[in-house]
C-alpha cells in the first residue's frame, strides 16, 4: 500500500497560499516558535490549530498548521501507530516545527503525541536552538471524543476493526505541566481567543 497508516483522512486549512503570501514580512521582529497541540482523537487539536492558522494569519503573522493526518499521507506514511512508529512520526514532525520556527513562523503541531517521553524530545529539539516551545493540552475526557467520534474510529476500535486506538487499547498520557489547557467546554473560538491571549503574554502575537 501507499501508506501503512490506516484510517487517515486528509485535512482541509481554512487559510491557503495566497492568505499566507499576503501576509510575509507584515511585523517586524523574530516571532518564530511552536504551539504544539496535544489531546485524544476527537479532542479538538485539528479545529484550533487550523482556526488559529486562519485567525494568525488575518493578524498577519506568518504561521503553518502541521497536523496529524496530513502528514501521515505524505512525510510520515510509512509509519504506522505502534508505539516506535508514533515516537519517530513525532520525531519527524517535530524537527520539521523546528524548521518553521527557525524561519521565523509559528509552527502549529496538531498530534495525538501520546507518550511523554516524545512530547518532551520535541521540546528538547527546539531547546536546543532557544526556539519558544509551548505544549498546549486539549483537555476533552475520552467520553466525549468517543460521543464526538467524527471519523467513527472508537466505533471501529470498540468492535476491534482498529487496533492500537489511543484512549482504547493504546495509551495516552496527559500533560504534567502543560504551557497552556483548553477546555472541551470551551467552543473553538474560545479556545482560539484562550492561545492568542497566551500568545500576547508570551510575546509572539504584538
Ligand atoms: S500520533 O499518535 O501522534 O503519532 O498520531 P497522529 O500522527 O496525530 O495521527 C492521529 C490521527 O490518525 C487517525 N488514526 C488514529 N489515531 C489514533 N490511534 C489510531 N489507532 C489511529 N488510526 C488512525 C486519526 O484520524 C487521528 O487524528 P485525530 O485528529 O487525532 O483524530
Ligand atoms: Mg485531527
Amino acid at each position: 500500500p501507499s501508506t501503512i497508516a490506516t484510517n487517515v483522512t486528509m485535512m482541509e486549512h481554512s487559510v491557503g497560499r495566497e492568505q499566507r503570501a499576503g501576509v510575509l514580512g507584515q511585523h517586524e521582529g523574530f516571532r518564530g516558535c511552536t504551539i504544539w497541540f496535544t489531546g485524544l482523537s476527537g479532542a479538538g487539536k485539528t479545529t484550533v490549530s487550523f482556526a488559529l492558522e486562519k485567525a494568525l494569519t488575518q493578524m498577519g503573522i506568518p504561521c503553518y498548521g502541521l497536523d496529524g493526518d496530513n502528514v501521515r499521507h505524505g512525510l510520515c506514511k510509512n509509519l504506522g501507530f505502534s508505539k516506535e512508529d508514533r515516537a519517530e512520526n513525532i520525531r519527524r514532525v517535530a524537527e520539521v516545527a523546528k524548521l518553521f520556527a527557525d524561519a521565523g513562523m509559528v509552527s502549529l503541531a496538531s498530534f495525538i503525541s501520546p507518550f511523554r517521553a516524545d512530547r518532551d524530545s520535541a521540546r528538547e529539539i527546539h531547546k536546543a536552538l532557544g526556539l519558544p516551545f509551548f505544549e498546549v493540552y486539549v483537555n476533552a475526557p475520552l467520553e466525549v471524543c468517543e460521543e464526538r467520534d467524527p471519523r467513527d474510529l472508537y466505533k471501529k476500535a470498540r468492535k476491534g476493526q482498529i487496533q492500537g486506538m489511543t484512549g482504547i487499547d493504546s495509551a495516552y498520557e496527559p500533560p504534567l505541566s502543560p504551557d497552556l489547557v483548553l477546555h472541551h467546554k470551551e467552543t473553538a473560538l474560545e479556545a482560539v481567543n484562550t492561545v492568542l491571549e497566551f500568545l500576547v503574554r508570551q510575546g509572539i502575537v504584538p
